[in-house]
């Protein structure tokens, strides 16, 4: 395998607590791993989002910010770089990627509409479900099953969204039809072109707009290049511009691919959709050339899509998550295949089989993974899933999987080494785990401040 295609300028030191401090720590959070303080965790897997490090191309960029309120020519470069690299003419920033869902959402989404899509992320599906709208998931079937091998587990079941568009159609509730990519709640699976094409032509068949929630779109263009027929010699960059020229538009969250600790934006190619979201764009984040980010954040952004997608940094990239995966796999620990991008899933119901869908398996994993090795990973699962809306009854998904996110060129194989072996001593003491109740769990994203104990 060959080496990361960087060298380290800066280095942040990390220390790993003892064990019995551990466990004080994660219990006095009420077992949830977002209450942790960041110096207690000696590998930080929670996220691969805001966590990136910069390079010294962005780091340098920073003191170019233009911060004046209207006009900034950071803003300027950073629509150029969205005009460019993705192709849409029009870009709203905001300062993240749910920021860019609450003002697309506030003028496309109402009461009673439907939004079908391979697994929306969590903040998209609570701004759909905070409308009283459905986000509907036409995932293909194969996503759902964790050792199933398919190249593109992201795609949408396009006899699912036929008939999704069928029946909402009609009725005028279709607002339009949204790709993520890569998938991340389906385990961070890549989207196949020929299915975002196939999206697009059903798309246009019944005069649905179509966009894409783009926050690893250079990791999905790297599969794409990597799996699917046709595209081997295609630059990422060639492959990138075809998978947005079948999509009207884009929401982004710059805080995976585009390597920047903060930000995001809304892209169009419509002029009068970006009218009308300029409206709520002001009055939620801020004047049209800001946005919610600051003038030096644009600028390190629009250097860093460019560096998203370089082709040899995203080989190295796949490769590391690839590298994880298949070690946990040497070691018998059962996980979402193929491996992701950004991040491993494992399978917590075939890793601890004998607790109960509502004792929480895969919160318990997550947590006993800290405690025996400093690893903070997240659960992807009945916690994270919240209470149906309306019978206020828990979801309970068909999966439930600890996250592994991988911070974009911050950890060494070494860390994984280590993140394999903290697995390991779970497993050696499996029988001993026997899961968590809810003591406090808030209506909606219930996941960053749910308290739990010990069953
Ligand atoms: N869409 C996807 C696919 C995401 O993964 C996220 C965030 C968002 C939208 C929202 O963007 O955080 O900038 O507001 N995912 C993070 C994660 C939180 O850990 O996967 P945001």
């Amino acid at each position: 395998m060959r080496p990361e295609p960087f060298k380290i300028k800066m280095v942040e030191p990390i220390r790993l607590l003892p064990k019995e401090e551990r466990e004080k720590k994660i219990a006095a959070t009420g077992y949830n791993l977002f209450g942790l303080r960041s110096e207690d965790v000696f590998i930080d897997l929670l996220s691969d989002s805001g966590t990136g490090s910069m390079s010294n191309k962005q780091w340098s960029a920073l003191m170019l910010g233009d911060e004046s309120y209207a006009g900034a020519s950071s803003f300027y470069k950073l629509e150029k770089a969205v005009q460019e690299i993705l192709g849409f003419p029009y870009v709203l920033p905001t300062h993240q990627g749910r920021a860019a869902e609450n003002v697309l959402h506030s003028v496309l989404v109402k009461e009673g509409d439907v939004v079908p899509g391979n697994t929306h992320f969590d903040t998209t599906k609570a701004h759909i479900e905070f409308r009283r709208a459905t986000a509907l998931d036409c995932t293909i079937e194969e996503a759902f099953n964790p050792t199933m091998i398919h190249p593109f587990k992201g795609n949408v079941d396009l006899e699912k969204l036929k008939s999704a568009l069928n029946t909402y159609v009609p009725q005028n509730k279709v607002p339009f039809v949204l790709i993520t990519v890569t998938c991340n709640s389906a385990g961070g699976q890549p989207v196949a072109l020929s299915n975002i094409k196939a999206v697009k032509e059903l798309c246009e068949e019944y005069q649905v707009p179509l966009f894409i929630d783009a926050a690893r779109f250079a990791e999905n263009a790297k599969f794409i290049q990597l799996r699917e027929e046709g595209y081997r010699n295609k630059s990422v960059k060639e492959i990138v511009v075809e998978m947005f020229q079948y999509a009207d538009g884009c929401t982004m969250s710059a805080k995976k691919d585009p390597l920047v600790n903060i930000g995001g934006f809304i892209a169009f190619r419509d002029s009068t959709l970006y009218q009308k979201c300029s409206v709520f764009a002001i009055l939620f984040e801020g004047f049209l050339t800001y946005g919610g980010m600051s003038g030096r954040d644009m600028e390190a952004l629009a250097a860093g899509l460019e560096e998203a997608i370089n082709d040899d940094y995203l080989e190295y990239r796949l490769a590391q998550t690839s590298y994880l995966g298949e070690q946990l796999l040497k070691h018998n620990i059962p996980i979402v295949q193929p491996i992701g991008g950004h991040a491993v899933y494992v399978d917590a119901l075939s890793l601890l089989p004998h607790i109960e869908r509502e004792h929480l398996p895969a919160q318990s994993l997550a947590v006993e993974l800290y405690i025996e090795s400093g690893v903070r990973g997240v659960e992807i699962g009945t916690v994270l899933a919240d209470r149906d809306p309306i019978t206020r009854e828990n979801r309970y998904p068909r999966l439930e999987l600890v996250r592994l996110s991988i911070p974009r060129r911050v950890y060494t194989n070494n860390h994984m080494d280590w993140v394999v072996e903290g697995f390991q001593k779970v497993v050696e003491k499996k029988d001993q785990i026997r899961g968590l109740k809810f003591v406090y769990e808030t209506p909606i994203l219930r996941h960053f401040t749910a308290k739990f104990e010990k069953v």
